[in-house]
């Protein structure tokens, strides 16, 4: 196994991003997936916006937990780009959005070392204050926001309004806290040219490197190289690699026909209660064999966890220098096999579940083979 861990050195003269402000998703019923992160994953709607509140041609809702915020979007028109997104790709992340300071800055100093422009900076103002956002294109028809919120203190920003009407089934909190990491994937070839990209547009170093040998299973191979700002936005890439049968990052190319985004990974303090209680709603997660935890003990050896509630539910272990964590996937959450969500408890843990790949692979690729799709 090839795991190289390298050290943070970040740029001078890039914008300074504070987190991941909220993810955009552009879907074919707005409605339909707020319902579903509503009533399967626990999320509440804590705005909205649609003609009710000015805005003509699309809906958004703008599901909340913990720190998590996605806004989900929907075209009321046919002539629209995000009707033209969602025919393309189907249901998928737009938008990774970054906080910052000074979005017109962020957006002239990205756009000065050559990332292009998608939305140049734009106030919008309502009673609770004034926000700027501007916006850059990434991998495939992805893109970047910069958010300022210049203290504004409205649900979410100009135009939204709070969600009424909207009933939150019951059921036992998720307890998701936080973004941990969003993983994007893109054409064989083009893994060290996009990792290239964050580094010389956002100062983005290499946290991790994994090889084909590492994320290899008897059928298929993947690379990945996980890049970040230093902080909390870490943006993992992967491209699929050679192997017997097809990569599943080439199933997700395929059917999004295009690069995209992956999965995001939420924080939870309490991944047996966070499971427990998604399970209970519905998610579908990707089961591993029984005979993962055999091996999982070994590794894990010294560290005393509840392994017959982990097995029940299917999570996932592994452990690096700093600590361990503890992990599982839903299956994919898209009518097209493309994007899916994990679940992650680090408990000093930096990693992303190298010791994981091969299991959770061939879990994937039992799914993939259903498709007919290996
Ligand atoms: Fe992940």
């Amino acid at each position: 196994m090839t795991v190289t861990l390298r050290p943070t050195q970040v740029l001078t003269g890039t914008p300074t991003l504070l987190g991941v402000d909220h993810l955009e998703l552009w879907v074919g019923s707005a409605r339909a997936w707020a319902s579903f992160l509503s009533s399967t994953f626990g999320f509440v709607p804590v705005a909205y916006s649609g003609p009710e509140t000015g805005v003509r041609d699309r809906v958004s809702y703008v599901m909340a937990q913990g720190t998590i915020r996605y806004v989900i979007t929907s075209s009321i028109v046919s002539n629209s780009p995000i009707a033209e997104y969602v025919k393309r790709h189907g249901d998928g992340v737009r938008t990774i959005a970054f906080s910052v300071d000074d979005a017109a800055m962020a957006f002239e100093t990205v756009v000065a070392r050559g990332a292009t422009p998608v939305a140049i900076p734009s106030r919008s103002k309502d009673d609770f204050g004034t926000m700027t956002t501007a916006s850059v294109g990434t991998y495939g028809d992805t893109v970047h926001t910069f958010i300022e919120h210049d203290k504004y203190t409205g649900l979410f920003a100009p135009s939204f309004k709070a969600a009424e009407g909207f009933v939150v089934p019951p059921g036992k909190p998720a307890n998701l806290t936080r973004v941990d990491h969003v993983v994007g994937n893109v054409g064989r070839g083009d893994l060290d040219r996009w990792c290239d990209w964050y580094a010389r547009i956002f100062g983005f170093t290499e946290l991790a490197h994994f090889d084909d040998e590492t994320i290899a299973t008897e059928y298929s191979s993947l690379r990945s190289t996980v890049m970040w700002n230093g902080g909390s936005v870490v943006m993992p890439i992967n491209e699929p690699a050679e192997g017997r049968r097809k990569s599943q990052i080439q199933e997700y190319l395929d059917y999004f026909e295009s690069p995209g985004v992956q999965h995001v990974a939420m924080h939870t303090s309490d991944i047996v209660g966070s499971v427990t209680a998604l399970r209970e709603r519905g998610v579908r997660m990707l089961r591993v064999p029984v005979e993962y935890y055999d091996d999982a003990k070994r590794r894990m050896e010294g560290i005393d966890l509840p392994w017959d509630t982990l097995a029940e539910l299917g999570i996932l272990v592994d452990r690096d220098p700093e600590g361990y964590l503890l992990q599982i996937f839903t299956e994919t959450v898209t009518d097209r096999p493309c994007m899916f969500f994990e679940i992650i408890q680090r408990e000093g843990a930096k990693g992303f579940g190298a010791g994981n790949f091969k299991a959770l692979f061939e879990s994937i690729e039992r799914e993939q083979a259903k498709r007919g799709n290996l």
